[in-house]
């Protein structure tokens, strides 16, 4: 082959061997080598794979395919043996660091906490868990047969305007709408049907659930909330046995000392009902406190009973519902329920 026709033809095949050479042999040791490594072949402009590309002129035109070649071949190790020389160098940073210095105070790392809604959740949960109340769950989208039908609302009753709804399907007829839960109520159902299926009472559950209604927003009230439901039907099930238990409860969260009172009240899905307040001791007020409604319960109603196929004759129960959100704010002493939804790190972080 002729290459004294192209002058620059030995100098350019001669620069590209050196190039292999160096490429091959150049040492990669430290973060500064490996930098200086990459600039020097594979800057744009700078670079010694840019300049060699431009001396393809300089070859013989039957040789140009192979020399682009062999230098996209060269181009290649670069890039790999940076990569692999990256890598190591990062090894070696993790495995061959000085020796720990064991006195060092350890680096705190921000840490999360559980919202106060789940806290007091699983508090109130835990409490019944351990007296052997087994822990069920229910859908947010109900129907209107298991919100209010099954428990004894009477359609067109004017008990339903209890509870705002926020209704998906406002079916006309009968049993037929679909709505966001109002209570965690439904439950109470969902889990007897389960039950009777194949069994008997005794039925002993715990619900806890987010329940959602069409209310005006306030310091004390929001459009979405959560509830705890409990239910419990056995035979001989006595009003005493649901004092007993919510007293229990209450002396648990808020102090064996807490003074609580039953009120007669109206639920339909009770009979008979009430509602449970606690005495809130508060020096700013006159009297030392004020009564504070925590939760509605009551003995549950035969037809509620009946409806899903329990025998009202030889079983009894009792139900009761607490709204969380007034739960925590009484232990945690926050006075705006709406603070509790607008996850505020500041505020959040309090409850560590
Ligand atoms: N579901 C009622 C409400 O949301 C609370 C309630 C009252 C639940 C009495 C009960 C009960 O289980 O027995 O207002």
């Amino acid at each position: 082959m002729d290459q004294t026709s192209q002058p620059g033809a030995a100098a350019a095949h001669q620069a590209l061997e050196d190039l292999k050479a160096d490429i091959e042999g150049a040492v990669l040791d430290t973060a500064d080598a490996i930098d200086a490594y990459r600039i020097r072949y594979l800057s744009r402009k700078q670079g010694q794979i840019t300049a060699l590309m431009k001396r393809i002129p300089e070859v013989a035109p039957e040789d140009r395919k192979a020399f682009g070649q062999a230098i996209n071949a060269a181009k290649q190790t670069v890039e790999e043996r940076l990569e692999a020389a990256t890598a190591a160098l990062a090894g070696s940073a993790a495995t061959s660091a000085a020796p720990a210095d064991l006195t060092l105070p350890g680096r705190l790392q921000p840490e999360g906490s559980l919202h106060p809604i789940t806290q007091a959740q699983r508090l109130i949960t835990r409490v019944f868990e351990n007296y052997g109340f087994d822990v069920a769950e229910g859908p947010e989208i109900e129907d209107d047969w298991h919100n209010f039908s099954a428990l004894n609302f009477p359609p067109d009753h004017p008990a339903r305007d209890m509870q705002d709804t926020f209704f998906i399907e406002d079916a006309e007829q009968d049993h037929g709408g679909i709505l966001l839960r109002t209570h965690t109520s439904p439950v109470q159902i969902r889990v007897m049907e389960e039950v009777m299926k194949d069994g008997e009472p005794p039925i002993r559950v715990i619900v806890p659930g987010r329940v959602y209604r069409n209310e005006a927003i306030s310091y004390k009230s929001y459009c979405l909330f959560h509830q705890v439901e409990g239910l419990y039907v056995d035979e001989g099930v006595t009003m005493a046995d649901l004092k007993q238990i919510l007293h229990a409860f209450a002396r648990t969260l808020f102090g064996e000392d807490v003074r609580m009172r039953f009120r007669p009240s109206f639920f339909p899905f009770t009979e008979p009902s009430a509602e449970v307040d606690i005495w809130w001791k508060d020096e700013n007020l006159p009297g030392g406190g004020r009564w504070m409604e925590i939760l509605g319960c009551g003995m549950v109603d035969p037809n509620v009973l009946e409806g899903v196929g329990i025998d009202s004759e030889k079983y009894t129960g009792y139900a009761f519902g607490m709204g969380i959100e007034r739960i925590a704010m009484l232990r945690f002493g926050i006075d705006d329920i709406r603070i509790l939804y607008e996850n505020d790190v500041r505020f959040l972080e309090q409850f560590s």
